[in-house]
């Protein structure tokens, strides 16, 4: 490249057209997958006190906000379950039913809107009383006997009509277990999204909340990634893809843009970020404040995680931001 004044790379900023001409980095409306959370109960549509905008969901409301993501071209949503103490037990069997909340959901979504493609999370800690991920022996997460577990809400969500599951639970071994199980009960074109590289992150804060899936004694540091570590996390992703992932995720995505950057360079399966709970809560926080623009703000953190080479964003801003977004 020759230097000044032969070259001025202002020469391609000077006009929105032109900047939009060159532009490196588009996010669409179709890159992103919208969060929802489904309770029990019948009527309810309660807001998540750190997630401003977002709402837990009964099956019997949920067409209100479905019908908001299709007419918004949103093309895929994620579903997590959220239920009472009640519903609890020590080993999560509440996930696996054929009438759990999120079967029920799916099975509500494809009635009205048959084209929207339906993620489920697969997890435990959404359903069990001590809130962790596995079967808890002795005060600790017990790996390979939670394996059958997930395997089974796995099947389960994909008999109710599921399209993409995805284990978040970091056991190891759960891509290979699920798939397994979803091969033998004759599911082989379901395809599974791994939560590969998942980072045990202060910023899952509010989710908690939202999903009333704080563990009661302890953390996830046992089985969620050290933050420091990234070498670490492309470990963790080429063994998922060696286990039969379709997709895998970087978690949490604005503190690991570099995990995602990594990521994209080393592998070539369709790579996805979850723009997580906390990220969302300090933006909504700062704009309730003033502080910030959120349209602007917004776009620029999509934007910069496209960039850094997510292929797919899973985000709560999916609706706000829909309208304002190329198609
Ligand atoms: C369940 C799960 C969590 C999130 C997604 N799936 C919480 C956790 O691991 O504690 C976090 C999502 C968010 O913060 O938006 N294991």
């Amino acid at each position: 490249m020759s230097p000044f004044p032969i070259t001025r790379l202002r020469r391609l900023r000077a006009t929105p057209a032109l900047r939009d001409l060159v532009r490196e980095t588009r996010v669409s409306v179709r890159d992103l997958i919208y969060p929802l959370f489904i309770t029990e109960g019948a009527n309810i549509r309660q807001e998540i006190g750190a997630m401003p905008g977002q709402f837990r969901w009964s099956v019997d409301t949920l067409p209100r906000i479905v019908e908001k993501i299709v007419a918004a071209k949103i093309p895929a949503v994620l579903l997590f379950g959220v239920l009472e103490p009640s519903s609890k037990d020590e080993i999560g069997s509440a996930s696996w039913r054929d009438d759990g909340i999120v079967q029920q959901a799916i099975r509500a979504i494809k009635r009205i809107a048959p084209e929207l493609v339906i993620i489920t999370d697969v997890c435990l800690c959404e359903y069990t009383s001590h809130g962790h991920c596995g079967i808890v022996k002795d005060g600790r997460v017990v790996n390979d006997a939670t394996l059958e577990l997930l395997a089974r809400q796995a099947v389960s969500h994909t008999r109710a009509g599921a399209d993409i599951v995805a284990p978040s639970d970091m056991m190891d071994g759960r891509v290979a277990a699920i798939r397994a199980a979803l091969d033998r009960e004759g599911f082989t074109e379901t395809p599974i999204l791994a939560y590969a590289a998942k980072f045990a992150s202060g910023f899952y804060g509010p989710f908690r909340e939202a999903a009333a899936s704080t563990p009661q004694f302890g953390d996830r540091r046992a089985y969620q990634m050290d933050p420091a570590n990234a070498r670490e996390a492309l470990r963790e992703i080429e063994l998922d893809i060696e286990e039969g992932a379709d997709l895998v995720m970087v978690k949490p995505a604005l503190a690991y843009l570099d995990v995602i950057a990594k990521a994209r360079a080393r592998f070539d399966v369709p790579l996805v970020a979850y723009n997580v709970s906390g990220e969302y809560a300090m933006v909504k926080a700062a704009v309730a404040n003033g502080w910030l623009d959120e349209q602007r703000i917004v776009l620029e953190i999509l934007t910069a995680i496209k960039r850094a080479g997510a292929d797919l964003i899973i985000t709560y801003h999916a609706l706000d931001v829909a309208k304002t977004m190329s198609q």
